[in-house]
């Protein structure tokens, strides 16, 4: 299955037993699989397996550049793909499993493919807790490279609907959870020597892991685009994105929040996890709708709302 066409027999299957063993059955051929975790669905081969990493550059259009997250199914795991200081496996300890990322020396010898790390000396690990990816860590025994499954600048997945649109044809097999329950990209902290860098805002916020560490983090210089994943225009719908507004212009589908109502709402309640869960199922839809752009509520930037507000930046450049 690992021959011109992998992603041939794509369709949307339920998460049960048998999808997921026909996962791993796959995943163990060199194919390709979107699979949920708790933040959004990844596309996910052995990380071991040059050819099936070179499979999700491809099938995203993504720029080799930018290198990809490696799912463990524990801290353990981890130890063989990087070197954890005490910070590190502090970080772990307290939110593994989870929406963090930890970027962290690359362990001599580990069993990735070049291409996953990009050349970097450094690994991106996270274990996920989402029990649908936890079951294919387990029983495939494999270390899986996965961003997340849209093509490359697209809008991110967080329902299985969501992958299939953004693939078509091409598009893999989707083992169905439902949606996301975070529905945001994890948290990416680099733990660095001299200090950590957050290098991309998420569930697990900020403030959390400064108490932790019981330090600041050190600034993250824009220049040297270490997490080019953080392209400035990055989760991009279609459609113009206007941000801030408290009011949709005519043409417009306004997506509200809280008590601006909107076309659509990302949370009446004015719950902050709430919307980062509904965040892009809404962009989806006003991309999807008969409108010609697109209006966003603001929304407080505070807590997880400061990774909503940086994906909405990118999502409007
Ligand atoms: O929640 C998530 O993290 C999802 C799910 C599927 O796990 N995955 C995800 O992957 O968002 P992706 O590929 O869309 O984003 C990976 C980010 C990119 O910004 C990439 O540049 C960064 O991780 N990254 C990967 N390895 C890195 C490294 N060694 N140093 C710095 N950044 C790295
Ligand atoms: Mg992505």
């Amino acid at each position: 299955m690992a021959g011109s066409n992998p992603l041939g027999h794509g369709r949307i299957a339920k998460a049960d037993s048998a999808a997921i063993a026909e996962a791993v059955e796959r995943l163990r051929a060199g194919d390709i699989v979107a699979i949920p975790t708790e933040t959004v669905y990844g596309l996910a081969a052995d990380a071991s397996n040059a050819e099936a990493v070179a499979n999700i550059y491809r099938t995203k259009g993504r720029p080799d550049f930018n290198p990809l997250i490696v799912h463990v199914p524990d801290h353990a795991a981890a130890e063989q793909l990087a070197q954890f200081d005490e910070r590190a496996a502090m970080l772990a300890f307290h939110f593994w499993p989870g929406p963090l990322t930890l970027v962290l020396p690359l362990q001599p010898g580990a069993p990735v493919a070049k291409a996953v790390t990009a050349g970097l000396p450094t690994i991106a690990l996270r274990c996920p807790a989402h029990p649908v990816m936890q079951a294919v860590l387990k029983q495939s025994g494999l270390f899986l490279a996965a961003p997340s499954a849209n093509r490359s600048g697209g809008i991110s997945p967080t329902r299985a609907e969501h992958v299939a649109r953004s693939f078509g044809d091409a598009m893999p097999l989707v083992l169905d959870a439902g949606s996301c329950s975070a529905g945001l990209e994890s948290t990416i902290v680099a733990v660095r020597e001299n200090g950590w860098q957050l290098l991309r805002p998420g569930p697990v916020t900020l403030a959390e892991i400064s108490e932790l560490l019981g330090e600041p983090p050190l600034p993250v210089t824009e220049a040297k685009i270490e997490a080019p994943g953080q392209l400035v225009s990055h989760y991009a719908p279609s459609k113009p994105v206007r941000l801030n507004a408290a009011l949709p212009a005519p043409g417009e589908w306004h997506i509200g929040f809280g008590d601006t109502t909107g076309d659509d709402n990302l949370s009446p309640e004015g719950d902050l996890a709430e919307a980062a869960a509904r965040l892009f199922d809404a962009l989806h839809t006003a991309d999807a709708s008969d409108r010609v752009s697109i209006a966003i509520a603001p929304i407080p930037d505070e807590g997880i709302g400061v990774a909503i507000n940086d994906r909405l930046r990118r999502a409007a450049a």
